[in-house]
């Protein structure tokens, strides 16, 4: 199958170019090679893929498009710090070059899917809650007078029992709380009315393996944490670092897309996630033991407004697509995060 992914030098992008052309896929790499996201070319392109160094934005299809059979669009302007700096360009990059692709997608004969990359910042914060005493069901709110006194689980507003958060479906409702996820959502929105071919959307919630970038400005969390522990930084964690996280190993993301662009599924939309959620503390725990370096977390306590105190997807439509459960943090981790050599970088403890 012919296939443009765009996005194609990027963290995810990358590892999909590869498992397409490990099948034997012929494929079109699309990438600007954003000076934000990248230094210099990236040492892992490949020498046969056909890349086009072009910003979506101004990309006009040549010939070689003509025949296009599916679409892996990933390309987008990331970082939600980044989206505060840069509003215009962030909406412009992400949305601009999406309505860009959907036109000329629009006039390809042979098209016969398209997978748009999306992401769990299109929820916000409509996680919701469940008491476990009471069974009351509530939004994911919490009181600044309680964050001031280290209360920092979701509490009842029945009972004051905690709350455990419920895993997200892809039913929830969009609410972007800031430009990046609102870019995002448009993204999902610029595919409205377009039935040319099946389209699938997948929301990705955070996202590690090898090529993620531990250094960059716009690092996730997870990428942080494990910088700082390979260079023996303790990290400094807010609230009680009992907060969960969903991180999904990049192979699981590769194998749904996988999934996706070779099989009619009756799910527009699909979550892809772990499913499992690990506090940051046990984050630490494992990303000391996988890299190899004894460096325990600071718990300074505080809080930011805003901050979600849980995020946690619901992957059941994704399991169906993969057949299997998808990978766990604890066992993911050992795949993405090589170990540092020989105590040069461990801290003394
Ligand atoms: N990494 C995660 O945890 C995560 C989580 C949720 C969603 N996503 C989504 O997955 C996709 C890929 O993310 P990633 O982590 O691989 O990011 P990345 O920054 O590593 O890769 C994105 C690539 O897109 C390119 N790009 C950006 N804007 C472009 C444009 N207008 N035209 C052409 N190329 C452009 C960049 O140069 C970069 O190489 C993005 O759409 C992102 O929103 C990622
Ligand atoms: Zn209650």
């Amino acid at each position: 199958m012919k296939t443009v992914v765009t996005g194609a030098a990027g963290f995810i992008g990358s590892h999909i170019v590869d498992a397409l052309r490990n099948r034997g896929d012929e494929v079109i790499g699309i990438d600007s090679l954003d000076p934000g996201v990248h230094h210099s070319a990236p040492a892992y392109l490949r020498s046969d893929v056909d890349y086009c160094f072009i910003d979506l934005r101004n990309w006009v299809p040549d010939a070689r498009f003509g025949d296009i059979e599916a679409i892996v669009h990933l390309a987008a302007l990331g970082g939600v710090a980044r989206a505060s700096r840069e509003r215009a360009n962030i909406v412009e990059a992400n949305v601009g070059g999406t309505a860009r692709l959907v036109e000329a997608a629009s006039r390809w004969p042979k098209l016969r899917k398209l997978v748009l990359v999306s992401s769990f910042s299109i929820y916000g914060s409509n996680y919701g809650y469940r008491c476990s005493i009471c069974g009351n069901e509530q939004d994911a709110s919490r009181s600044v007078e309680d964050l001031a006194v280290g209360r920092y689980e979701v509490l009842c507003r029945l009972c004051r029992a905690e709350c455990c958060v419920l895993p997200i479906t892809e039913a929830t409702a969009s609410n972007p709380l800031e430009t990046y996820g609102a870019s995002k959502y448009m993204h999902e929105l610029c595919f409205r009315g377009f039935s040319h071919c099946p389209v699938n959307i997948v929301r990705l919630s955070s996202v590690y393996g090898d090529r993620l970038r531990l250094d960059d400005g716009e690092a996730t969390i997870i990428a942080k944490l494990a910088g700082w522990i390979r260079s023996g930084v303790p990290p400094q964690l807010f609230e009680d670092g009992r907060q969960l996280r969903d991180w999904v190993y990049v192979g699981d993301v590769v194998d749904t897309i996988l999934a996706l662009l070779h099989n009619n599924v009756p799910h527009p939309v699909v979550n892809i996630c772990s499913g499992v959620g690990t506090t940051l503390i046990d984050a630490c725990t494992r990303l000391s033991e996988v890299i190899g370096v004894d460096c325990r977390p600071n718990l300074v306590g505080g809080f930011r407004p805003g901050d979600m105190r849980h995020c946690l997807g619901d992957p059941s439509v994704m399991r169906t697509l993969l057949g299997r459960d998808p990978i766990r943090f604890h066992h993911g981790a050992e795949h993405a995060f090589p170990q540092v050599d020989s105590g040069c970088l461990t801290r003394p403890v």
